[in-house]
């Protein structure tokens, strides 16, 4: 049966919701209060970089399951079913999250609220939350507590929102004993559960503990390779084939253990933090501090690889020409922040060195956030007389790369490899003097 949903928030996760809810048969409203995103989405257009998206939001548009509006009385009107998908960064000067823009959607809308209606929040919020939102929403609709509030966090990777979207590995909903919360969310995911997606009920706290969890987790791994990329670096060993070799243990698994420069992005940094700040409002804080140094992991990962570059270059930087491929914080998205490539690029730019930054999607980002790094509309001439070439996002553009393409452009072959994803050997035997973080080469 078709709903009449809204999503609140339109950036990478609200986005992606409400075109994939309407793929699945829903009518969407989706609400944003910047006029211009909604504007540029009711035209079809997506603000951001997520492969294949594009095509089914057009899709429903034209099948007119899905439309934009900034008007919170027409979504109140619309929906039976309200999802929250605002963002909740990092406090400035603080590891706590933001909840601004969650207040902000239950406060507005919760008084327009005239039926009995379900909100469903799909943010990424401190423990605890729902429960305020819950008694907050209730005190403010005209129908009390017949608005029921439901935590259904999201699991979505950039780069692969559709899919994780329309195909999640699990449904969570955590709900409240009683209620229709349960029942309604079921039917808005019927066509994932009846494909067999588990569909998980549980209490609000452990609801939202399953997202932070879920990403301290992925982060967690991500530091432990890049510690034994430390170590590798302290002996001589070899993080790749250590991460192969641990691996095939299927109680470890390969997924998640590529060593390098470390994860970024708009959620695993953040989400940490915020974590590890409510663990110390709780008086858990002793139950998260390991989270302190996967995050001092991550960051050092970032220092050694200006030490590697500044090595490779004979011990200084200054007048030395940085050829930066890579500003995404991971491939296939357009998204900037927190990337470790473009924090390296600063840290090579402070050392005195003339950087020049090129990456496939992510320019126009990279040009608001960071205005003062030198930028190049393309490989060859991020590379044009460079004295080292830094990969540090690993696109497929750059994984295929020809070193015998930067003959004669670059002025040194030295190339060091933030995410050891180049082939070696192909670089070793065009004459180049390949660094990476975590290896010592010996088996290349
Ligand atoms: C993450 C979670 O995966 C997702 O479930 C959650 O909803 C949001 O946060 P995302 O931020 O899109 O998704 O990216 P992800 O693919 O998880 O990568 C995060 C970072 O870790 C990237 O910077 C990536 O380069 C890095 N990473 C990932 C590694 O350094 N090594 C790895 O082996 C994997």
């Amino acid at each position: 049966m078709a709903i009449r949903m809204t999503v609140f928030g339109t950036g990478y996760l609200g986005a992606t919701h409400a075109a994939c809810m309407a793929e699945r048969g829903h009518e969407v409203l989706g609400v944003d209060v910047d006029a211009e995103k909604a504007e540029r989405l009711k035209a079809g257009d997506v603000p951001f970089y997520e492969p294949g998206l594009p095509e089914v939001l057009k899709r429903n548009i034209e099948a007119g399951r899905l439309r934009f509006t900034t008007s919170y009385e027409e979504a109140a009107e619309f929906g039976d079913v309200h999802f929250i998908g605002v963002g909740t960064p990092q406090r400035r000067g603080e590891y706590a999250a933001d909840l601004k823009y969650v207040h902000s959607v239950i406060d507005t809308l919760g008084p327009l609220l005239k039926r009995p209606a379900l909100i469903a929040g799909k943010s990424t919020v401190p423990v605890g939350t729902a429960t305020e939102l819950a008694e907050r929403v209730a005190r403010l609709s005209p129908v009390g507590d017949q608005v029921e509030l439901a935590w259904n966090p999201e699991f979505l990777r950039e780069g692969f929102a559709v899919k994780d979207t329309l195909e999640p590995d699990r449904i969570v909903a955590g709900v409240q004993p009683g209620g229709k919360a349960e029942a309604i969310l079921r039917e808005v995911y019927a066509k994932a559960v009846d494909a067999g997606t588990p569909f998980l009920v549980m209490d609000y706290a452990t609801a939202e503990l399953v997202k932070v969890s879920a990403n301290a987790f992925l982060a967690t791994k991500i530091s432990f390779i890049n510690a034994m990329a430390e170590m590798c670096e302290a002996v001589g060993g070899d993080v790749t084939l250590l991460a192969d070799a641990i691996g095939h243990d299927t109680r470890i698994g390969r997924r998640f253990l590529n060593a390098g420069l470390g994860f970024g992005g708009g959620c695993l940094p953040k989400d940490i933090r915020a974590f590890m700040a409510r663990a110390g409002e709780l008086g858990a804080d002793q139950a998260l501090t390991f989270l302190r140094e996967v995050d001092n992991i991550n960051m050092r990962r970032r220092g050694r690889m200006v030490e590697i570059a500044t090595e490779a270059l004979g011990g200084t930087l200054i007048g030395k020409n940085v050829a930066v491929l890579g500003a995404a914080f991971k491939p296939d998205s357009d998204d900037v922040r927190d990337s470790p490539a473009l924090n390296v690029a600063g840290m090579l730019q402070l050392k005195g060195a003339a950087v020049s930054v090129y990456d496939p999607k992510a320019m126009e980002n990279s040009r608001k956030m960071f205005p003062t790094l030198g930028y190049s509309e393309s490989v060859v001439d991020a590379c044009e007389k460079a004295d080292i070439v830094l990969v540090l996002t690993e696109w497929q553009e750059f994984r295929e790369l020809d070193p015998a393409e930067l003959e004669g452009v670059v002025r040194g072959r030295v190339v060091a490899d933030g995410r050891n994803c180049l082939d070696a050997r192909k670089w070793i035997d065009a004459g180049w003097n390949y660094r990476a973080l975590g290896r010592n080469l010996s088996t290349v």
